[in-house]
C-alpha cells in the first residue's frame, strides 16, 4: 500500500450531523526499538512491540457538522462555500480544559488533513483520561494519538459512501497514528506489532504497523511487564529532540543495521519460543537505546540511579534462580520488568521484596500483554 491508498474521497456529508465516537487505546513497549526517523515520519529501522493492555487512553471526540455548504463526493475546495479554515477544536484531559495541547493536536491535524480532509467540516471536542497517572513517566503519546486516529477513522467509516474493510480500517488508523507519535502506529493491534518495512517480516511497511505475521510460540502468551515507575517526573529530553540527534550520530548506520538484524532474530526466537535467546536481545536493545543517547551530541542520560540498581537485582536473580525475567527501558528512567506467565508467582514475590523499594513512594504497575484497541460507544 502507499500513501495515496489512504486519501479519502468518498464522502457523504448529508447522513451526518453531530455525534460521539470513544475509542481505549493501549500502549505498547518495544522490544527492539525506534530510535532515528526521517520525514514524514518514516523509521530508519524496523521495529517491533508488545502491546499492553492495563496502561491505556480513553479519548471521546465529540463532533458536530459545521454549517457548511458542499457538494458531495468531492473535497474540491472552491465547490466549498463557507468551510472553515482552520481546525476547530477543544481539547480536555482528565476532565480539565488543556490549551497547552492545542499545539502538538493542530500539528497533527495539519499532518493528517490530505487524509482525512472532512475534519475541518467538524467543530470537535476532545476528552482524554488515561488508565495510568500523568506523572508517572510513562508515555502517553502512543495511546493518545492512537486513540485520537481510531475516533477521526470511526467518524470516517460513519461519512464514507463505501464499505470499509477492518483491515483497511486498521492500516489507516495506524497510518494517522503514526504521523501523530511514530510509536502510536504500534498501539492499535496486538499483541505483537512491526512497523518499518523489513525483507524477512511479511506486509511490513513504514506507513502503518502490521501484526507480527507468524505463529506466536506459547511461551510468548500472556507476556508480563510490571513497570517500576522509578521517577515520576517529566522527561528531560523529549524524544523528537531524541530522534532528531540520530541525524548526525557517529553510531546511526551501525545502530540502523541493528535493530534490522535484532528483528531478524526476534522473530525467529518468537516463533520457536527461545526465552534465553529473547532476554539477550531485549535487554541489548535496551541498553543501546540509551548508549545513543550518551553517545549523541548533545549526550545526555535518561536513567537514574534506581534503574541502574534495579537493572542490577534483576540480573542477580536471573543468576540465582535461571528465571528468564529481563527489563527494557523507553526513552526515561522507568523499567518494564518482562517475565512469562509460568513465572509470574516468583517474580512478583521479587519485585515485592527487591525492586519495589526503588520505586518512587513504592509504586509500580502490573501490565501483560494485550490485543489491541476497543471502541466503546457511538451514537451519532
Ligand atoms: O513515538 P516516539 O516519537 O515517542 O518515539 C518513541 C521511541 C521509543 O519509545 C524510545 C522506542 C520505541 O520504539 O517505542
Amino acid at each position: 500500500m502507499t500513501e495515496t491508498d489512504f486519501i479519502f474521497n468518498n464522502i457523504n456529508l448529508s447522513n451526518i450531523t453531530n455525534g460521539s465516537i470513544t475509542w481505549k487505546t493501549p500502549s505498547n513497549i518495544a522490544l527492539v526499538k525506534y530510535w532515528g526517523k526521517r520525514e514524514p515520519q518514516i523509521p530508519e529501522n524496523a521495529s517491533i512491540s508488545f502491546t499492553l493492555d492495563s496502561c491505556f487512553t480513553l479519548t471521546t471526540l465529540e463532533y458536530k457538522k459545521l454549517n457548511t455548504e458542499r457538494s458531495e463526493g468531492s473535497h474540491d475546495n472552491t465547490r466549498v462555500a463557507e468551510r472553515s479554515r482552520s481546525h476547530n477544536f477543544e481539547i480536555y484531559f482528565e476532565g480539565e480544559k488543556k490549551d497547552e495541547f492545542k499545539p502538538k493536536i493542530t500539528t497533527f491535524f495539519k499532518r493528517i488533513e490530505k487524509y482525512v480532509p472532512f475534519l475541518k467540516d467538524f467543530d470537535f471536542i476532545i476528552k482524554s483520561q488515561n488508565s495510568f497517572p500523568h506523572s508517572s513517566g510513562i508515555a502517553s503519546s502512543a495511546s493518545g494519538m492512537g486513540a485520537l486516529a481510531l475516533c477521526i477513522m470511526s467518524l470516517e467509516r460513519s461519512l464514507s459512501g463505501v464499505e470499509m474493510t477492518d483491515e483497511y480500517f486498521n492500516r489507516k488508523a495506524s497510518f494517522l497514528a503514526r504521523l501523530g507519535s511514530g510509536s502510536a502506529c504500534r498501539s492499535i493491534e496486538g499483541p505483537l506489532i512491526v512497523w518499518g518495512n523489513h525483507p524477512e517480516i511479511e506486509g511490513s511497511s513504514d506507513l502503518f504497523g502490521v501484526k507480527f505475521p507468524y505463529k506466536i510460540h506459547e511461551n510468548f502468551k500472556n507476556y508480563h511487564d510490571t513497570i517500576l515507575l522509578v521517577d515520576e517526573g517529566e522527561k528531560q529530553v523529549s524524544s523528537t529532540v531524541g530522534h532528531q540527534l540520530m541525524y548526525n550520530h557517529p553510531l546511526a548506520k551501525q545502530r540502523f543495521q541493528q535493530a534490522n538484524n535484532n528483528i531478524s532474530r526476534i522473530s525467529k526466537v518468537l516463533q520457536n519460543g527461545d526465552l534465553k535467546a529473547f532476554v539477550e536481545i531485549v535487554e541489548s536493545e535496551a541498553l543501546t537505546l540509551h548508549a545513543m543517547m550518551m553517545t549523541s551530541n548533545p549526550y545526555f542520560i535518561l536513567m537514574k540511579p534506581n534503574t541502574l540498581k534495579i537493572i542490577n537485582e534483576i540480573w542477580g536473580f536471573r543468576a540465582q534462580t535461571n528465571s528468564n525475567i529481563c527489563f527494557t527501558l523507553d526513552a526515561g528512567a522507568n523499567v518494564h520488568v518482562l517475565f512469562p506467565e509460568s513465572e509470574k508467582e516468583i517474580v512478583n514475590d521479587f519485585i515485592k521484596s527487591n525492586l519495589m523499594q526503588f520505586c518512587q513512594e513504592n509504586h509500580y504497575i502490573c501490565d501483560s500483554i494485550g490485543k489491541g484497541a476497543n471502541q466503546l460507544l457511538i451514537n451519532s
